[in-house]
């Protein structure tokens, strides 16, 4: 039997919105309830990754208290908090920044709540903390793109000028995909990060840290986007300056949903890193067995491949997010 579920709901949660959905879905959760703390609603991608939670959960017959972050780890902080307060039987989470969990992790594993890191990692050095972590490889993702951008220049000589969009500062994806692109680009000196800085993976923030590099750089060649809503921002930017995106301005984002996978289709975007934000149902199964007791791997590496603009007119109808 597993734990009972208390009705506790504790003070401070008031700056996230806290939803308890799924359950009795017939998938043979055993009554499991799970609190997943989401790092907000910044993207496209964290919109269908929140979806496939929630409609997993169900499936899965798990009851589920999920609470949106609004991409601040002290409200995920205070969620976690809360779901232990409230004797959840497994809390799941993707944590906004990679440090400064420590001191939480210890408090649900001192109550004896095992804990699944989803999509992003922590730099916690005590991994038991946590049972395992389910989500991409960032460093490989940021290679990816990396490597399409030495195959385009290849038989070029002059120097490429290249403008970075980050995603959210001291987030697992921006320091990963940052440092994967910069180790394989690093090999040829020819390639030159003029400008990096953080559009937080929004749309909006994109648009305006584009607008300020295109004002002081005229010569931009390629645009690297942490995401495809920077992506799709930027190019806005782009348009507005007068500038072609994909011709006068090469441009590499990750994800693949189906905004930036249109653009790509369209010309608009050279190349797109995918990103599946479908982890769902695997964090589901993952759950069950955790709180079974079972055995599971410390580390589970979603599958994902890479879209050029041809490849995106094919598959652009039968995307699922
Ligand atoms: O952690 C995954 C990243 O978070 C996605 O690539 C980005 O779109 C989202 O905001």
């Amino acid at each position: 039997m597993f734990k009972r579920i208390s009705a506790l709901v504790i003070a401070g949660l008031t700056a996230m919105s806290v939803t308890a959905c799924g359950g009795g879905g017939g998938g043979g959760g055993d009554s499991i309830t799970m609190g997943f703390s989401q790092v907000g609603a910044e993207s496209g991608w964290r919109t269908a990754n929140t979806k496939s939670v929630q409609d997993s959960a169900k499936t899965a017959g798990i009851t589920l208290k999920f609470s949106d972050a609004q991409q601040k780890q002290e409200n995920q902080i205070k969620a976690i908090r809360s779901y232990i307060q409230q004797k959840v039987d497994i809390i799941a989470f993707s944590p906004v920044v990679e440090s400064g969990w420590d001191t939480v992790l210890k408090e649900a594993k001192d109550a004896k709540i095992p804990v699944i890191l989803t999509d992003r990692a922590v730099d916690s050095k005590d991994t038991t903390l946590y049972k395992t972590f389910l989500g991409s490889d960032f460093v490989e993702e940021g290679k990816k793109a990396g490597q399409w951008l030495v195959n385009e220049y290849k038989d070029g000589k002059d120097p490429v000028s290249i403008v970075e969009l980050q995603g959210t500062t001291g987030s697992a994806p921006a320091n990963d995909r940052k440092a994967g692109f910069q180790e394989v680009i690093g090999a040829d000196p020819k390639f030159r990060i003029i400008a990096s800085q953080t559009g937080d993976f929004t749309r909006a923030k994109g648009k305006e840290v584009m607008e300020a590099f295109l004002k002081s750089n005229p010569d931009i060649d390629v645009l690297y986007a942490h995401n495809d809503d920077m992506g799709l921002g930027a190019i806005e930017a782009i348009e507005g300056a007068g500038k072609v995106p994909g011709k006068d301005i090469k441009i590499i984002t990750v994800d693949a949903v189906k905004d930036g996978m249109q653009a790509l289709a369209d010309g608009k975007i050279n190349f797109i890193v995918e990103c599946s934000p479908l982890l769902g149902p695997q964090l589901m199964d993952l759950a069950k067995k955790v709180v079974k007791n079972e055995q599971v791997p410390a580390r589970v590496v979603t599958e994902e491949t890479t879209f050029t603009q041809e490849q995106a007119k094919q598959v652009l109808s039968s995307r699922q997010y």
